[in-house]
């Protein structure tokens, strides 16, 4: 089964795709991740995708469709995949039913994480994460149970995404508004969304989801 995760930054994708690969062994495909480990690279395209996301702007359409088929190539077809922040345009949506038919697939659900903006911002300015294991954390909802180190490597390192300052996020909702959110009647017409209240603890949204993919 492959299923997209939709919502604006903040709205818990990243979190809900994590639970889903944890229940289901399915396979979370996020192009921010991706493209946060191209942007490593000591190369023009790595400075180019790093500048684009600092500003809260999204990276071009070729260059994420390209991270997509390549990921995809590399999965078994019995997998199943979580697209994780991707599509984020028409032109990526219909991207993705071409690559996805070129290999006999297709997506089964589109979940809309429905959610209270005003409560994004502090959602995603107050989260950070262990720079060794990639733990999750947050100022004012998860902080490390001693501070300063984490509850699942010991290590005493953390880091903050560069965009999750309150300028960038107000970019990348205007973003969502203006480029992502219009492709949702793009899959109404197919049929295939389903809503989520976005709102409840990460555990409630994991269970509404799992009843979608159960159905
Ligand atoms: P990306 O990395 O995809 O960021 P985003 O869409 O802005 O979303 P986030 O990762 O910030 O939020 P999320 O929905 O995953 O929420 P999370 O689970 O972390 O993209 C970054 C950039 O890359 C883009 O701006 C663009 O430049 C580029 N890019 C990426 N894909 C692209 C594409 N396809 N095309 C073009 N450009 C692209 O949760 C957030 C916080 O809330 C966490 O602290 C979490 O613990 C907490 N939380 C989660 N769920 C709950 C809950 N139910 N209750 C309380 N707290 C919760
Ligand atoms: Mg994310």
């Amino acid at each position: 089964m492959d299923i997209i995760l939709l919502g604006p930054p903040g709205a818990g994708k990243g979190t809900q795709a994590e639970r889903l690969v944890a229940e289901h062994g399915m396979v979370q495909l996020s192009t921010g991740d991706m493209l946060r480990e191209a942007r490593k690279a000591d190369s023009d395209l790595g400075r180019q995708v790093a500048a684009v996301m600092d500003s809260g702007a999204l990276v071009s359409d070729d260059i994420v469709s390209a991270l997509i088929d390549e990921r995809l190539s590399r999965m078994d077809a019995g997998e199943g995949a979580i697209f994780d922040g991707y599509p984020r345009t028409l032109a990526q949506a219909q991207a993705l039913d071409a690559i996805l038919a070129a290999r006999g697939r297709e997506i089964d659900h589109v979940v809309e994480l429905v959610v209270d903006e005003d409560a994004l911002v502090e959602r995603i300015t107050g989260r950070f994460s262990c720079a060794r294991c990639g733990a999750p954390y947050h100022d004012n909802f998860k902080q490390p149970k001693v501070a300063g180190t984490c509850d699942v490597c010991g290590a005493h390192e953390f880091v903050r995404r560069p965009d999750d300052n309150a300028e960038t996020v107000r970019k990348r909702m205007a973003e969502y508004r203006a480029k992502t959110a219009p492709i949702l009647p793009y899959y109404e017409a197919k049929g295939l969304i389903a809503r989520v209240d976005g709102m409840g603890s990460p555990a409630d949204v994991t269970a509404a989801i799992d009843a979608i993919l159960g159905e």
